[in-house]
């Protein structure tokens, strides 16, 4: 159902301005019709080998904030372009939560934001699962998930219609967190969730066949801020960051957000064979390794290799803004509130003999919201796409690069001046292999705004020749969002009627 009307304003005092409601950022309150909208090429046209639908997640609020807005506390919205033999076709809808309909029938927004503080009496919790983060394609069924840990959201393709909470055959005590992930070797879908309680940390899995198979505690000092997991044939690697809430200020009853440059980062693996046995109460088995410290909001890749474990992501030193230990910078660093961008893709290789870690930084650029051939997750990938951060105050990638992580090469890719990319999704040419060759045989999709006149198009790019194929523009602002996934073939039933 289409909403036309404006936001309205749920408090009497406006909140402050906030760059993340504003320009490319700010919400639009319209959604497409119900049979989308047909795009036509500015530039190229669309490959006549790649159907499936592309679905973009993003935070957009459907009202005005309860005082101070984060740019994590908007509700999720969709934007996804299907296609089939050679024709596109837009769509937007918002993620329907049962916090979004709670507020849609209020006519309000019921829920404060990360940057208030909360109210812990209020019926589902202090803060709304909006659904905003990512989605993940798995077992035929899209997921819509929320970075803080709750019910997944089951999506319809290709009408982008919420179904309703996704259900796995038995309850989880706190839902999902945001990056979840497919073994595509297994089909299982591997996930944590994490929270202010202990167990703080949960790392589980869930069948092809959409059944939970188990999960257990973490066991960890204190509650953390986990994003993303990795995993391999045989592993789940979880993380205890350095970057966490200070323990003093908890006793006290207060939050605050600390890097611990003093705290190792520990990396943990979790045998696979752990998360198969049901519901345990008994603390996984973890083998820790101490690395440096760091945060990472986003991991790549992990496989085995011989004895050792080899992890992938976008490693953050100084991840705070206004931290006094922070180093003078020559250049712009994004940041959102009090969070700090700086990213560089890093390798982490652990030793499963020793307990010992080494790493290396793997680029000088910054880059984050890195995205592969999902068919390789959990086993050696080649190559990994990776947006490059843009030295503005807010997050904008300028361009991406294509690295080789094999061959220690990279391969930059620039957008048009003043236009900004979102992730990538990889998305397999239609009936390309699986051979180690093949991996690059495909397409990369993003949307892409101009900053200057907030228009928006769907970038497509050959993956392997890194070069443009398409220019769809969409016919409506798309502001700028996170996390997108290809489904393949999605999109082929609608197009042959
Ligand atoms: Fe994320």
């Amino acid at each position: 159902m289409p909403t036309n009307s404006p936001p309205a304003s749920a408090t009497s005092e406006p909140a402050p301005r906030d760059p993340y409601l504003e320009g490319c950022y700010a919400p639009v309150q319209t959604e497409s019709p119900a049979g989308g909208v047909v795009l036509r090429a500015a530039v190229g046209a669309v490959p006549r080998d790649l159907t499936g639908v592309f679905v973009r997640n993003g935070s957009n609020p459907r009202f005005a904030p309860r005082g101070r807005y984060h740019w994590f506390d908007g509700d999720g919205m969709l934007h996804a372009v299907s296609l089939a033999g050679g024709v596109a076709r837009y769509r937007n809808r918002y993620v329907r939560t049962r916090g979004f309909l709670a507020e849609e029938e209020a006519g309000e927004a019921l829920w404060t934001g990360l940057l208030v503080r909360p109210d812990l009496t209020r019926p589902g919790g202090p803060y709304k699962n909006s659904g905003n983060t990512d989605l993940v394609w798995h077992a035929g069924q899209l997921l819509a998930l929320w970075w803080m840990s709750g019910e997944a959201y089951e999506i319809e393709l290709p009408s982008l219609a919420t179904r309703g909470v996704a259900e796995f055959g038995a309850p989880l005590p706190r839902g999902l967190a945001a990056h979840a992930k497919v073994d595509p070797r297994t089909g299982e879908l591997l996930f944590i969730d994490y929270g202010p309680r202990a167990p703080y940390l949960r790392v589980g899995a869930i069948s092809r066949e959409r059944a939970l198979l188990g999960h257990a505690p973490v066991e960890l000092p204190g509650p953390r801020l986990q994003h993303d997991i990795a995993f391999t044939e045989n592993f789940a690697l979880v993380f205890d960051l350095s970057m966490m809430a200070d323990p003093v200020e908890l006793r006290r009853g207060r939050e605050r957000i600390k890097m611990f440059r003093d705290v190792p980062t520990r990396i943990g693996l979790v045998p696979r064979t752990a998360l198969r046995d049901g519901p345990r109460a008994a603390p996984a088995p973890v083998q820790w390794f101490e690395a440096a410290p760091f945060y990472m909001y986003h991991a790549i890749n992990a496989y085995e290799d011989g004895d050792a474990v080899v992890l992938v992501g976008c490693r953050i030193t100084d991840p705070l803004v206004g931290d006094p230990e922070n180093p003078a910078r020559s250049f712009t660093v994004p940041a959102i509130a009090n969070l700090r961008l700086e990213p560089y893709l890093h390798r982490w290789r652990l030793d499963r003999a020793s307990g010992r870690v080494t790493e290396e930084r793997l680029d000088d650029v910054m880059g984050e919201f890195p995205r592969m051939n999902d068919r390789r997750l959990g086993r050696p990938a080649r190559y990994c796409y990776t947006p490059r951060v843009a030295p503005r105050e807010t997050l904008l990638f300028d361009g991406f690069t294509k690295h080789d992580l094999a061959r220690g090469e990279h391969r930059r890719y620039a957008y048009p001046p003043g236009w900004f990319g979102g992730e990538l999704t990889f998305a397999p040419r239609d009936g390309a292999g699986d051979r180690p060759e093949d991996e690059d045989d495909g397409y990369l999709i993003t949307i892409a705004s101009s900053r200057a006149s907030e228009a928006a198009e769907v970038f497509i790019l050959d993956a392997r020749a890194l070069e443009l194929v398409a220019r769809l523009p969409v016919p409506a602002r798309v502001p700028v969002g996170y996390h997108a996934e290809w489904v393949p073939g999605a999109g082929r039933a609608e197009l042959a009627g």
